[in-house]
């Protein structure tokens, strides 16, 4: 198999390597199409930012991103729609069942979603701009010229802020993420990898490339015979005959969710018997402390993947197999459980082979979770709201206010990674061993068909019975979202060369 030495760093959108955290302002729209020739005009000569490095990296970023309905008001052939993944077509509101495996019910229900709600139409358009804080305007006023604006109509400005690191219930965030591997170091074999490991194969976030199984995920490929345009498009890596539509395109995952300061800080509050108390609570529900410091001492043996400054992530909970130092129920512990392909202690060639069959297991519920390297998710996210601080929240008059997260990931394969996390480990009330609770931060409480709870969280004690915390209310509460496909850069330009359509937004088939 051939892999990149090179990657092809000039054809990526540079979101997907540099998170442009360093870049305070941003700015995210949502556009629908309303001429498609000035859209294509405006695409072809967009300053769309790549991933190159600069010294120093620009002020600035431009990154985009379509929706299938976007991609169709652009004219792309419904032969290439149909082999991007059917979650990506169907969209994130398009089935109920789908609603419900996210957690999307109650209050939660697209029905009423502030956006994205409605499946019939996902906004065409996500545009995410970014630049150091006081340039912003300036940014988008570049961005938005004449032909942008008899391009697009804007359908909604999501708010973002720049609240810093620290989201708003208070925690430092942004501190774990997957190291993609865009030189190939490591491999994706199995016996290569019984251990946890944070360097992630680049095809798990970057179509076109292999991922953890060393495979390729589908993708739109072109044979070049049927379709002149494709000349200007990446030969397929493992099908060298056909054009890759999809290389070094992403998929892009977007939810608006909001949060309950207030909601959260006076319940924990009100759960606990003094501020130290009510801190524990609060950081055993996420994971981590406040300051983002990990509830697992950090570990001697290094996590290949964490870079030796990055000690807040030298850790797996291999060290905290009864849950008594971090529950098993924790925000950070259900989205990456820092599981390895086997339980600790399986090294040799025989206690594989016994554990292959289901044997060995010391705990009943060693083999519940699934391994993380097929499940790991590139966050891209940004805090919205009034910084409201914990001390403040507990007041009796702390402000109602919409604050929250507009949670950015991105990913290769939808349905294995983020809908993964969001069902198998957020939402679902079985996990790990630990019943009637989901995720303590994004539950939506909701009981189960069979009537029983799902509004709880427990943390294991050594001392005595697991200590349980009962009804707890939801904290987040989802205001919109949607699917969308962030492509490379020669495909963008592919999209930009799409020929014929009549004015009023609709494409003649080509
Ligand atoms: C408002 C909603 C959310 C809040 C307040 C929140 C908060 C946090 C915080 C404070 C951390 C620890 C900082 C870090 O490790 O970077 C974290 C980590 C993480 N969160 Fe969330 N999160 C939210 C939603 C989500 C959602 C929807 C997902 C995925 C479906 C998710 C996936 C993750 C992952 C994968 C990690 C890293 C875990 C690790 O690698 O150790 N989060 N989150």
């Amino acid at each position: 198999m051939k892999y990149p030495q090179n990657f092809e760093f000039d054809d990526l959108q540079g979101l997907l390597r540099f998170g442009h955290g360093k870049l305070r302002g941003s700015c995210f729209l949502l556009l629908n199409i309303v001429d498609v020739d000035a859209a294509r005009e405006w695409l072809n000569t967009a300053p769309v930012s790549s991933a190159v490095t600069t010294n120093p990296l620009p002020d600035r970023a431009l990154q985009i991103a379509f929706s299938v309905d976007g991609l169709r008001a652009l004219g792309l052939r419904e032969s290439i729609i149909a082999d991007f993944s059917d979650e990506f077509i169907v969209g994130m509101t398009g089935d109920e069942s789908r609603s419900r495996r996210l957690g999307d019910v109650g209050a939660n229900a697209p029905q009423q979603w502030d956006w994205g709600g409605d499946a019939s139409h996902t906004p065409h358009i996500l545009l995410l701009l970014y630049a150091a804080k006081d340039g912003i305007g300036a940014w988008r006023s570049h961005v938005e010229d004449e032909q942008f604006i008899q391009a697009f109509e804007l359908f909604r400005e999501l708010p973002t802020r720049d609240i810093g690191s620290i989201e708003p219930f208070g925690f430092l965030d942004g501190i774990s993420q997957p190291r993609i591997d865009w030189a190939h170091r490591q491999g994706t074999d199995l016996h290569e990898r019984d251990r946890y490991s944070n360097w992630l194969a680049a095809g798990e976030v970057v179509l076109g490339y292999a991922n953890e199984y060393g495979e390729y995920s589908n993708r739109p490929l072109i044979e070049p015979h049927e379709d002149e345009l494709a000349t200007g498009l990446p030969d397929a890596e493992e099908q060298l005959t056909r054009k890759d539509f999809g290389r070094n395109g992403s998929y892009l995952v977007i939810r608006q969710l909001h949060q309950d300061v207030p909601g959260f800080w006076g319940f924990v509050d009100q759960a606990s018997g003094s501020t130290e108390e009510r801190d524990q609570l609060a950081a055993s529900m996420v994971g981590r402390h406040r300051d983002g410091s990990p509830l697992i001492p950090t570990s001697i043996e290094e996590i290949p993947g964490v870079s030796p400054q990055n000690s807040e992530n030298q850790f797996t909970y291999a060290a905290d197999p009864d849950g008594y130092l971090c529950p098993f129920g924790a925000h950070v512990r259900r989205a990456n459980p820092r599981t390895g392909d086997y339980p600790p202690a399986v090294t040799g060639f025989i206690s594989r082979f016994i554990r292959l069959f289901g044997f060995g297991l010391k705990r009943p519920d060693e083999d519940l979770v699934a391994s993380t390297r097929f499940h790991r998710l590139l966050r891209r996210g940004r805090g919205y709201g009034r910084v409201l601080a914990p001390e403040d929240a507990i007041k009796a008059d702390a402000p109602d206010g919409e604050r929250g997260l507009q949670f950015i990931c991105l990913v290769a394969n939808i349905s294995r990674q983020f809908e993964f996390v969001q069902n198998a480990w957020m939402m679902n009330s079985n996990f790990s061993g630990v019943n009637n609770e989901s995720d303590p931060l994004l539950g939506n409480r909701e009981p189960l068909l069979n009537g029983d709870d799902t509004d709880r969280f427990s943390r294991p004690d050594p001392a005595g019975p697991m200590q349980k915390t009962c009804r707890l209310p939801q904290f987040v509460t989802v205001r919109g979202g949607g699917y969308f496909f962030m492509p490379g850069l020669r495909a963008l330009r592919y999209i930009a060369a799409l020929p014929g359509s009549d004015k009023n937004g609709k494409d003649n088939p080509s």
